[in-house]
């Protein structure tokens, strides 16, 4: 489960006089989303949306409220030298009544991200792509032999349909193939949560509603096995994110705070096409076009 307690994020930016001043891109921010549900965040560009999934990851620190996954508390990552770490300890020395503390029982969270721009290494192929997940993953204690690396990185090509394209380059493959490359790269280190950040801006429209189909059906898998993925994504998409999700959070624009939270309580497999998907759709519109005018068409 990830909460998120009143979550706000501030910046401090120069403006154009040369002279500071503050930017709240995310404004008190509570949420709570269960085990095994896909979120979709939707909003106008610049609401502070991949701002909020950032700080979901522990890649930025929220200036106010706090992240728990299964009730532990999200730190930023993890130090990895020695002068990292001190500066680390002496942050955290408030935190616990336990001065250290902090480090000691620092949770380990089972997070994937999947950048807009998918973040696969060119100079890698697909398979090496995904055993350097699985090595990076694996440092320390629990290492995994090269061949179960393989092996876990086959078993998941195969599951994006790109088991035939292991050897090749992402300069070798299409935009689609290579989102699916970062979802299988995702999917690897068989994490509990994924983040995605507009993950199917990039393809064309026939494309993407091939990748949710693929995305859906992954996702459905891993609800029968041991660890029902959680999925958390931003996208710009309306029809996208009332498909795919149990619940869709609307955020508002500049400073984004929750505009309204809409439960999708539609059964799967589902229609594009339902009248009910479309009348969701077409709620939705009626706020942001509400939001743009100040009136709308369709009464809210
Ligand atoms: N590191 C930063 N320093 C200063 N301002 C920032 C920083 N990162 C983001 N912002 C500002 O915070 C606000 C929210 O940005 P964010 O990228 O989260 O928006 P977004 O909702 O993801 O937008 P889009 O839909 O266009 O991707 C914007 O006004 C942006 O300029
Ligand atoms: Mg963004």
């Amino acid at each position: 489960m990830i909460e998120a307690k009143s979550i706000t994020k501030f910046f401090s930016v120069v403006n154009e006089k040369g002279l500071a001043e503050g930017l709240t891109a995310v404004l008190n921010v509570s949420l709570t989303i269960p085990d095994g549900k896909i979120v979709s965040l939707l909003g106008p560009s610049g609401c502070g949306k991949s701002t909020f999934l950032e700080i979901l990851a522990g890649l930025q620190a929220p200036t106010d409220g706090e992240i728990h996954i299964d009730g532990k508390l999200v730190l930023e990552p993890l130090p990895s030298t020695r002068k990292e770490m001190e500066a680390y300890k002496r942050r955290y020395r408030f935190i616990s009544p336990l001065a250290n503390g902090v480090f000691r029982d620092r949770p380990k969270h089972d997070i994937a991200m999947i950048f807009q721009d998918y973040a696969v290494f060119p100079w890698m192929t697909a398979l090496q792509n995904i055993n350097f997940a699985l090595k990076l993953r694996n440092a320390g204690a629990g290492k995994m032999a090269r061949a179960a690396r393989n092996e876990r990185a086959r078993y998941y090509l195969n599951q994006v349909g790109l088991g035939e394209q292991e050897n090749k380059y992402p300069s070798q493959l299409s935009g689609g193939m290579r989102q699916r490359l970062a979802l299988a790269r995702a999917l690897s280190v068989e994490p509990k949560i994924i983040l995605m950040d507009e993950p199917f801006a990039a393809v064309d429209a026939l494309t993407r509603e091939k990748l949710q189909d693929d995305l859906l059906k992954i996702w459905e898998k891993t609800r029968e096995g041991s660890f029902p993925v959680i999925i958390v994504m931003v996208t710009h998409d309306t029809a996208e994110a009332v498909y795919l999700s149990d619940e869709v959070i609307v955020f508002s624009p500049s400073p984004g705070s929750i505009r309204n939270r809409i439960p999708i309580d539609i059964k799967r497999p589902r229609a594009r096409s339902d009248p009910e998907i479309i009348d969701i759709q077409e709620r939705i519109f009626a706020m942001f076009q509400y939001d743009l005018n100040q009136e709308s068409d369709y009464s809210i």
